[in-house]
C-alpha cells in the first residue's frame, strides 16, 4: 500500500475520521437493540452520523474474534478506499487469563517473566482481533493512595524503564505483522502518577530537573524499545494538560525523542481541556489537541465534530491533519491490515489458546513469584498436619483478578479455599461474606477455637484501588482489623495472606499476625499459588518495589529520596530540630527492595575494581544462603553520590540479579558499574558523571549496609559516554 498516493485520494472528512476513537457499539450489528440509545446519544454529542460512521478509524473495547470479524467485515462493506479499523482496549496484566497486576509482576524483579507475561497475553488478544493493548503503563509512583499504584511497576525509575521495555518487547515482538503481535500504547504522557494528594486526575507539578530525571525515562525506554504509541495523560504538568502541551508532545517527545509513532489521548481528555479551564469550548479543546500534537481523539467528538470547520477556516492547518493520519496508517500497514484486514482473529485458537494449561501455568508461577512475605515468626511453611481454620473473605473471594482484568472473568479464578480443596488439605471453615461488608466474627472465633493456626484471608475488594480508586485511610476496612484484634486475643498463631492493589498500612496486621504474606490480586491461578507458597511447594521470592508506609501520613514516600540539611542521625544537633515527624518514623514499615524467604541470606566479601583506565567497575559479593532450603535471592546494587552539584539521592537501585543459591552453599555474585549509572540531569540540562567519591551498596532490601566506596576520576558527559560506547561496539563488529 503507498500511503501517501491512499492520503491523496482521501476526503478531508475521511482523514479526520482516522484521528477518531469510537466504542464497538456503534459497529455491532449484534448488538443493534441497544445500540440505538448509544449511538443515537453519540451521534448527538460526537457528531458521528450514519454518513461518516464508516470513516472512522479505530475501536476501543474489543474483546472476542467474533465480535472483531462481524465489525471489520461490516466496515469494510461500507468504507469507501478499503483502510481497515484498528482495534485497541487495555490489555494491562492478560486478556482472558489472567495474571498478577503490574505492581504484583514487577515484584519478580524478573524482566523474562514479565516479557513472557506480555508475550501470552499479545497472543490471546491477537486471537480476539485487538490490533494495539494500551500498555504499559509506566508512571513512576510514590504514593498509595493513588489507585493506579496496581497499575504501575513502583516507584523506581530504573526498574520501571527496564520493565517497560519488557513489556513492549513482549506486546510487539521484533515483527509487528505477526498475527500474534499487538503495538504497545505507552501511558500515560506524562507524569500522571504524581498526583498531588493521590487523588486521581488531579494536578502534577514539579521542576523540569525532576521530571526529566525520575519521571520521563521509563517512557522513553518504552518507546526505545519500540512502542508505537503514547497516550497522553489527564493531568496537567506545570499549569498545562498534558493532552494540550506542546512542550511534552512536540518539544519532547518529537523533536527530542525523535519519536514518530502514533500519539493518543486519554478517554475524552480532549474534552477535558474544558474543565482544566484552558479552553472555552469543544472546538478549542480539539484545536488545542490537534495542535499540541495529539493524533487520535479517544471518545470526546472534538475533532469529528469541529476539525472539518477549522481546517476550512484556516484555523488548523491541514498538515496538521495530513501528519497524523499519515502516522496512523503506517501503523495499520506495519500491522499488516491492508494486505489482511482479519489480520489474527481466529476464533477457534481463541477457544484454544484462551486459559490454556501453559497460559495458566505462567500465571500460577507469576503469581508464586509476585507474593512477598512481610513477616514470618517460624511459622511458615505450614504442615498439611496442622489442623488449619480457614477465615477471612478472601477464603472465597473470586475477586482476585484486581482492576483491568480484561476479559477475564472472576468466575474461573482460583480462590485459595478451592486450591485447598484441589490438594485435599483438610480444615475447618468459617463461612465468609463478600469482601467489603461486615463479618460475622463470632462465627469465626469459634471455627479458629477448633484450630491449631489461623489461615486469615483479608484485603482490599478490588474497587477500593484502580483508576479513580483513591484513598485517604490505607489500612484494611474497619470491620477486618477488629476481626483480626478478635481473633488474635485467641492466642493461636495466626497467618495473613493479604489481597490488595497498593501498598497498605499494616502495623494493625503485622502485630497481631505471626505472618503475612502479601499476595496482591494474583490473577487466575491465586489460590493455587498461594496455596503452593503457604505449604512450602514454593519458596517466596518476591520483593516490593514501592514503599509501605507505616501511615498514609508519611506519603508521598520514596527509598530513593534526598538528603535534608537535618538528618535525625546529624551529630550534635538538638533532636528537636531535626527532619522527622513527632509521631511517626521517617522511614518505610518495609522498604523497598524488601521481602523474605524461608532462608535466610546473608553478604560478605563486597569487593570492587576498576577496570583499566574505562571508568567501568567490577563488584562482587558473596551471598549465603543460611538455611535449609534451596532458594532464589534478589541481589540488589545501589549507588550513592554523597557530594555532587545538586543533592542526589541517599541511594539508588542500580543492578539487580536473581541468583538460586542451594541450602548452606554460598554464591559469588558480580556486578558491573560504568559511567552511565553515575550521571543524573544537572541544573543547566546537561547529563554528566561528576568526577568524585560514590558508594557503592549491596544487599537484599534498600536499606542494606554492606558498601564500598570507589572514585570517578574525571568529570564525563553523556555524550562523550556514547559517543566511546559507539566507537567501541563498531570497533569490535568489525
Ligand atoms: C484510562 C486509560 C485507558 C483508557 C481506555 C482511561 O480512563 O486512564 O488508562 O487506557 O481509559 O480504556
Amino acid at each position: 500500500m503507498n500511503i501517501e498516493s491512499l492520503l491523496e485520494q482521501m476526503t478531508l472528512q475521511e482523514k479526520i475520521g482516522q484521528l477518531v476513537q469510537i466504542l464497538p457499539s456503534v459497529y455491532d450489528p449484534q448488538t443493534s437493540d441497544t445500540v440505538t440509545g448509544p449511538v443515537a446519544q453519540l451521534m448527538e454529542e460526537s457528531g458521528l452520523t450514519e454518513e461518516n460512521r464508516f470513516e472512522l478509524g479505530s475501536v476501543i473495547g474489543i474483546n472476542q474474534a467474533e465480535q472483531a470479524l462481524r465489525i471489520q467485515q461490516n466496515y469494510l462493506k461500507h468504507n469507501r478506499l478499503g483502510i481497515p479499523l484498528l482495534f485497541m482496549a487495555d490489555i494491562v496484566h492478560g486478556h482472558r487469563t489472567i495474571y498478577p497486576v503490574p505492581l504484583a509482576l514487577a515484584s519478580m524483579w524478573d524482566i523474562s517473566e514479565m516479557e513472557l507475561m506480555a508475550r501470552q497475553s499479545a497472543i490471546e488478544a491477537a486471537a480476539s482481533g485487538l490490533h494495539v493493548t494500551f500498555s504499559p503503563m509506566v508512571d513512576l509512583v510514590r504514593d498509595a493512595r493513588w489507585g493506579r499504584v496496581m497499575e504501575s511497576t513502583g516507584e523506581d525509575v530504573w526498574l520501571n524503564g527496564e520493565y517497560a521495555k519488557a513489556f513492549v518487547r513482549g506486546y510487539q515482538t521484533d515483527d509487528l505483522t505477526r498475527s500474534d503481535s499487538l503495538a504497545a500504547c505507552v501511558k500515560h504522557f506524562a507524569a500522571y502518577g504524581a498526583a498531588e494528594g493521590g487523588r486521581d486526575y488531579n494536578t502534577v507539578d514539579m521542576s523540569d530537573r525532576e521530571l526529566r530525571e525520575f519521571y520521563l525515562p521509563a517512557y522513553l525506554k518504552a518507546i526505545e524499545a519500540g512502542a508505537r504509541l503514547i497516550m497522553t495523560s489527564f493531568n496537567v504538568v506545570d499549569g498545562v494538560p498534558a493532552t494540550a502541551s506542546t512542550y511534552l508532545l512536540r518539544q519532547i517527545l518529537r523533536n527530542e525523542w525523535q519519536f514518530d509513532g502514533v500519539t493518543i489521548s486519554d478517554w475524552s481528555s480532549i474534552k477535558e481541556l474544558i474543565q482544566h479551564g484552558v479552553a472555552g469550548s469543544l472546538a478549542e479543546a480539539g484545536e488545542k489537541g490537534i495542535k499540541a500534537g495529539v493524533d487520535i481523539d479517544m471518545m470526546s467528538g472534538a475533532y469529528l465534530n469541529h476539525l472539518e470547520q477549522q481546517i476550512e477556516e484556516h484555523v488548523v492547518s491541514i498538515d496538521l491533519v495530513d501528519e497524523a493520519v499519515r502516522r496512523i496508517l503506517i501503523l495499520k500497514q506495519d500491522l499488516g491490515l491492508f494486505e489482511n484486514p482479519y489480520r489474527g482473529i481466529d476464533p477457534e485458537l481463541e477457544k484454544r489458546i484462551h486459559l490454556s494449561k501453559e497460559h495458566r501455568d505462567t500465571a500460577r508461577r507469576l503469581a508464586e513469584k509476585s507474593c512477598v512475605l512481610l513477616k514470618n515468626d517460624h511459622i511458615l511453611p505450614l504442615a498439611e498436619s496442622q489442623r488449619i481454620a480457614l477465615i477471612g473473605p478472601f477464603a472465597t473471594s473470586t475477586d482476585v483478578l484486581g482492576p483491568w482484568a480484561g476479559s477475564g472473568k472472576q468466575e474461573e479464578a482460583i480462590t485459595v479455599r478451592d486450591a485447598l480443596d484441589e490438594a485435599n488439605i483438610k480444615y475447618v471453615f468459617a463461612e465468609g461474606s463478600t469482601v467489603d461488608a461486615e463479618i460475622d466474627w463470632d462465627q469465626a472465633m469459634e471455627v479458629a477455637k477448633q484450630a491449631e493456626v489461623i489461615l486469615l484471608a483479608l484485603g482490599e475488594a478490588s474497587w477500593m484501588s484502580g483508576e479513580a480508586g483513591s484513598r485517604t485511610d490505607i489500612r484494611l476496612p474497619k470491620t477486618q482489623r477488629e476481626g483480626l484484634a478478635r481473633l488474635a486475643t485467641l492466642g493461636k498463631p495466626i497467618v495473613t495472606v493479604l489481597f490488595n492493589g497498593r501498598p497498605l498500612d499494616l502495623r494493625e496486621v503485622v502485630e497481631h499476625s505471626d505472618a503475612v504474606l502479601e499476595a496482591w490480586y494474583p490473577g487466575t491461578e491465586a489460590g493455587r499459588a498461594i496455596h503452593r507458597l503457604l505449604f512450602g511447594h514454593a519458596i517466596p521470592s518476591g520483593k516490593l518495589t514501592i514503599s509501605f508506609p507505616y501511615h498514609v501520613g508519611q506519603l508521598p514516600m520514596r527509598y530513593d529520596a534526598l538528603p535534608t540539611g537535618r538528618p535525625m542521625t546529624i551529630e550534635g544537633a538538638d533532636p528537636r530540630y531535626t527532619s522527622k515527624y513527632l509521631d511517626a518514623p521517617n522511614e518505610a514499615l518495609f522498604p523497598f527492595g524488601y521481602g523474605l524467604s524461608y532462608t535466610h541470606f546473608s553478604y560478605s566479601q563486597l569487593t570492587l575494581c576498576e577496570q583499566s583506565k574505562e571508568s567501568i567497575w567490577e563488584a562482587s559479593v558473596l551471598v549465603t544462603n543460611e538455611g535449609t532450603l534451596d532458594a532464589e535471592e534478589i541481589v540488589q546494587w545501589y549507588v550513592q553520590d554523597p557530594v555532587a552539584d545538586v543533592s542526589r539521592p541517599l541511594r539508588q537501585l542500580k543492578g539487580y540479579e536473581r541468583v538460586f543459591v542451594k541450602a548452606g552453599s554460598n554464591r559469588e555474585v558480580t556486578f558491573r558499574i560504568d559511567a552511565s549509572m553515575l550521571m543524573y540531569q544537572h541544573p543547566d540540562g546537561s547529563v554528566k558523571a561528576d568526577a568524585g567519591e560514590f558508594i557503592l551498596y549491596a544487599g537484599s532490601d534498600s536499606t542494606c549496609t554492606l558498601h564500598e566506596t570507589f572514585w570517578l576520576k574525571q568529570t564525563i558527559e553523556k555524550e562523550q559516554f556514547d559517543e566511546h560506547i559507539n566507537d567501541r561496539s563498531t570497533s569490535t563488529t568489525r
